[in-house]
């Protein structure tokens, strides 16, 4: 809507650029912008405020891109060469309709951008370009043990991307997500009744607790050191607690989750699994870890977890402590990635689940407000931390 000096609507049909008496299009608006700043100053801002909002249209088109390549095994395919792949061979290895080879240029071109492989060689002929990994395309091998390829088809499944859809929609209706506007039911519940989605989900979240135990179990082995048993509280299907269990044979460990996700899994000497709902009870254990647990859940929903670790770590009289492995946004000064990363997260949280991610300020309320003495909080997760809190 534009309006005159006065406040009143003007439609556009009706308005001409005052000095060339043409009617006002919003190329001629933009033409107009521009000759009113000779110095191209203007311009310049305008053509670069486009370039941005365009790249923010088609974001997607990054996350899409590497989500084709692998599923088309690209990474697999060029890793398994054994050597730089050249674009005629890799062409000739996948399994593609003929009449696409030719696009296959094209989409490592982004991919080479966005830092998925890079360029070996430099050629005049297209058909000769040689690709090699990158360390991001290491961590989407199928064979590779920390390899996140799970996560990513869990994460870019229509189930989960269609929620997005209809965020502006949630916005004004009284739905608790995006997730529950579209399939009608909390993600929990879903995932407890679509058995595609609770393995797909699961499987997810373990190759997650293979990337995250390696670290953890390396680089902290102290927070371990002494404790007798533990619970993995929302612990999947178990890889965290498997890998804590065998390098500290002398701790008994649960893994507690929803039966849906536990029911039927063996556990070994020093490893139980227990079905039931952490917002009823909690198995007692010198400590509690709660890995990506509390980011799902609201302050509220969070301080009644909480509560529930604090009664199962001193129910014995012996006081334990709760290990929590998520992020803490902070405001230092880190590179875009990690910000902007963080940020995806916490409205990720907030679209799928109810939950979000918290800043060091809103970790310290939390812990506190359920009579927590004291915590630490360790940042050598990357993205996440570990947080020991102490009753
Ligand atoms: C984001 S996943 C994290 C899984 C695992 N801790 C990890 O990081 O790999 C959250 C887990 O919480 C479990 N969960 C959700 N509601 C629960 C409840 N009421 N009681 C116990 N577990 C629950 C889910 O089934 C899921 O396995």
């Amino acid at each position: 809507m534009m309006w005159d000096e006065e406040g009143k609507e003007v439609r556009m049909r009706d308005k001409c650029v005052p000095y060339l008496h043409i009617p006002i299009t919003l190329g001629n608006l933009l033409k107009q912008q521009i000759m009113e700043f000779p110095d191209g100053e203007h311009a310049a801002k305008l053509l670069k405020a486009q370039t941005h909002i365009w790249n923010h249209i088609f974001n997607f088109i990054n996350s899409m891109s590497l989500k084709c390549a692998v599923e088309l095994g690209i990474p697999d395919i060029i890793h398994n060469y054994g050597q730089p792949m050249p674009l005629s061979n890799l062409i000739a290895s996948l399994p593609i309709h003929p009449s696409k080879t030719h696009c296959i240029f094209r989409l490592m071109r982004i991919l080479i951008h966005s830092g998925f492989f890079s360029q070996h060689n430099v050629t005049q002929n297209q058909l000769e370009i040689e690709y090699v990994l990158t360390d991001a395309s290491m961590l989407l091998l199928k064979n590779n043990p920390l390899s996140v390829t799970p996560f990513l088809h869990a994460m870019l499944d229509p189930i989960l991307i269609n929620p997005w859809n209809q965020f502006s929609t949630w916005f004004q209706n009284g739905d608790s997500t995006p997730f529950e506007t579209v399939h009608g039911m909390l993600f929990w519940d879903y995932a407890g009744r679509e058995p595609t989605l609770n393995h797909s989900f699961n499987d997810a979240m373990a190759s997650d607790a293979r990337l995250v135990t390696s670290l953890v179990i390396e680089k902290c082995k102290g927070v371990f050191n002494g404790l007798e048993s533990l619970v993995d509280v929302g612990g999947g299907t178990g890889t965290l607690a498997k890998a804590i269990a065998k390098s500290f044979p002398q701790l008994e460990c649960i893994v507690f989750d929803l039966p849906h996700v536990v029911d039927g899994l063996q556990g070994t000497d020093n490893l139980k699994y227990v079905a039931g709902d952490m917002f009823k009870e909690i198995p007692s254990a010198d400590a509690i870890v709660l890995k990506w647990i509390l980011h799902d859940w609201s302050d509220e929903a969070c301080m009644n977890i909480l509560k529930k670790c604090k009664e199962a770590i001193t129910r014995k009289g012996k006081e334990g402590k709760v290990i929590i492995i998520d992020m803490v946004m902070d405001n230092e000064k880190r590179d875009d990635e990690y910000v902007e990363t963080q940020l995806f997260f916490d409205m990720l949280m907030m679209v799928l689940v109810t939950g979000k991610e918290r800043t060091r300020k809103e970790w310290d309320k939390l812990i506190s407000s359920v009579g927590f003495n004291s915590y630490k909080i360790t940042p050598i997760l990357g993205l996440r931390s570990v947080i020991e809190i102490y009753p």
